[in-house]
């Protein structure tokens, strides 16, 4: 697998007008020069940003179904929510953009969610990232990597733990709402996290057509 052209660690200025950090890569890699706007490679920076759109979406369309159940039944409630609406809020949002869309994470709840070879890196390089201070709003990675199928657009973007997220991921859980999530996953991981932690990230990829 070769990495085509890669945009670690930089990001545009799309949303946000911060500044950009750049990065090295390897030998083989064309990096992006890391500028506010990447102009060589255009299509690299349309998905970004149509990723970013994406991201946008997904998240307050979350969001607001989330704390509707809160509201409604509290957080045993709203487990709810997040077992059955998340993966399909994200294959709609995906769907009309023409590309997949998830969630993963090192510490993941559902099994499906776990990062993957080249996701558990960019985990691990976000995390590294925040500890050099990097504001978690930065924390984003962008390639085009050469695969068996023919080139795949890459996009990873850090989910941060908010307040409202302990509840079901902090270190103190309501016992009714751990016996629910013990049922629904034996193998949960996401628990003990704390505000202000990375709980995870948004993937997502196309596969270009050649
Ligand atoms: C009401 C309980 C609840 C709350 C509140 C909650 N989550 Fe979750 N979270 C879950 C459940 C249940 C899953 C597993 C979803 C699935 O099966 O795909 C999950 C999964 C996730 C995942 C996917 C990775 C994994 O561990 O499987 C991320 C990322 C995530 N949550 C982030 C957050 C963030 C960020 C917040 C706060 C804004 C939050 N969650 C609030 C219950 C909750």
């Amino acid at each position: 697998m070769r990495r085509v052209v890669s945009m670690t660690m930089v990001l545009i200025a799309l949303a946000c007008s911060s500044a950009v950090a750049g990065s090295g890569s390897g030998a083989e890699n064309k990096t992006v020069a890391a500028s506010p706007v990447n102009t060589s490679s255009p299509a690299l920076e349309a998905d970004v940003k149509r990723s970013m759109y994406a991201v946008k979406v997904f998240t307050g369309r979350l969001q607001s179904e989330l704390v509707q159940a809160m509201q409604a039944g509290g957080p045993t409630n709203a487990i709810a929510v997040c077992n059955t609406r998340a993966g399909k809020i994200a294959a709609e949002v995906s769907k009309k953009q023409n590309f997949t869309m998830k969630r993963v994470s090192l510490k993941n709840r559902n099994p499906d969610n776990a990062a993957n070879e080249w996701q558990r890196p960019v985990l691990r390089e976000f995390e590294l990232r925040k500890q050099n201070g990097e504001p978690m709003k930065d924390l984003i990675y962008a390639d085009i990597v050469e695969t068996a199928v023919g080139n795949q657009f890459r996009f990873m973007k850090a989910i941060p733990t908010g307040r409202v997220c302990m509840k079901c991921h902090g270190t103190k859980i309501e016992p009714a709402v751990k016996a629910r999530l013990e049922k629904l996953y034996p193998d949960d991981k996401a628990l003990g996290y704390s505000v202000g932690d990375i709980r995870g990230a948004f993937v997502v990829t196309r596969d270009m057509i050649r």
